[in-house]
């Protein structure tokens, strides 16, 4: 494939300095496959901290950001903050940004412009609910928050798009491969529609949903699959073979 496996394991508010630590031990005392692009969704007040304590092949993200370089903007952080941290990355939409914190897609549109073009590279999220699903309307859902993020994009190569079945995170209920595979193709024909070819070959688009060590190197070999955005299995040695997957 002409896309790199991507794997991200996003900490969420899950760690400290001792818990970056001991997960920064076993992921540099593991052989990870290089194929794979490894990044860590790091909290912010730790980004400089975990990008000096991991080695260079592994990327460090930031959670969330805001979007305007700076200003009076209380408990934001901004895409030049991240940079000046020495990270290169940033994940904007998270479906928990999107349901707990109900940013409205209008806003994390703005936050991916203003991220990329202050040149960090952006893991976008995209998100299905179980009310969604079973309501049948996931795929309406998924389409306006594709051609709203869309609309933002104009360099597509710095970007992951990640969709999340959010009704099999942390509930115990498992996507099965079909409908992570019908998810993933439908919106890779939805980049060949609207946006290029060329995207649609090139973007990787990336699940997230309860993947560990159990399910991920069956969902690995999903055409339409190019990595994983990891949860509570990044917190744990798990995260060693999800980036190892398709080994
Ligand atoms: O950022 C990660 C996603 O929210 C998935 O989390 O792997 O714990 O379900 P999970």
């Amino acid at each position: 494939s002409q896309r790199k496996f991507f794997v991200i394991g996003n900490w969420k508010m899950n760690v400290d300095k001792s818990r970056i630590d001991s997960i920064v031990k076993f992921m540099t005392a593991a052989s990870l496959d290089p194929t794979t692009e490894a990044v860590v969704g790091c909290p912010s007040c730790y980004l400089s901290y975990a990008r000096q304590q991991l080695p260079n092949n592994i990327g460090v993200a930031a959670q969330n950001c805001y979007k305007v370089a700076k200003g009076n903007f209380s408990g934001e952080i901004s895409a030049a903050m991240i940079e000046d941290c020495g990270c290169e990355w940033v994940i904007l939409g998270h479906p928990e940004r999107r349901t707990i914190f109900h940013e409205p897609d209008d806003l994390i549109r703005e936050k991916v412009t203003h991220a990329l073009k202050s040149g960090l590279k952006v893991v976008a999220c995209v998100c299905e609910t179980k009310e969604d699903r079973d309501e049948g309307r996931t795929w309406q859902v998924l389409e306006a928050q594709m051609a709203s993020l869309a609309s933002s994009i104009s360099d597509w190569s710095r970007v992951v798009i990640a969709f999340e079945a959010l009704w099999a995170s942390n509930t115990g209920i498992l996507a099965t491969n079909n409908q992570v595979q019908e998810v993933l193709s439908q919106l890779r024909q939805w980049l060949r529609h609207n946006v290029s070819h060329s995207v649609a070959d090139t973007t990787r688009i990336i699940y997230a949903g309860s993947v560990s060590s159990d399910n991920c190197q069956q969902m690995a070999r999903l055409a339409d699959l190019d990595g994983f955005l990891v949860g509570s299995a990044a917190l744990r040695t798990d995260i060693i073979d999800i980036i190892n997957a398709r080994g």
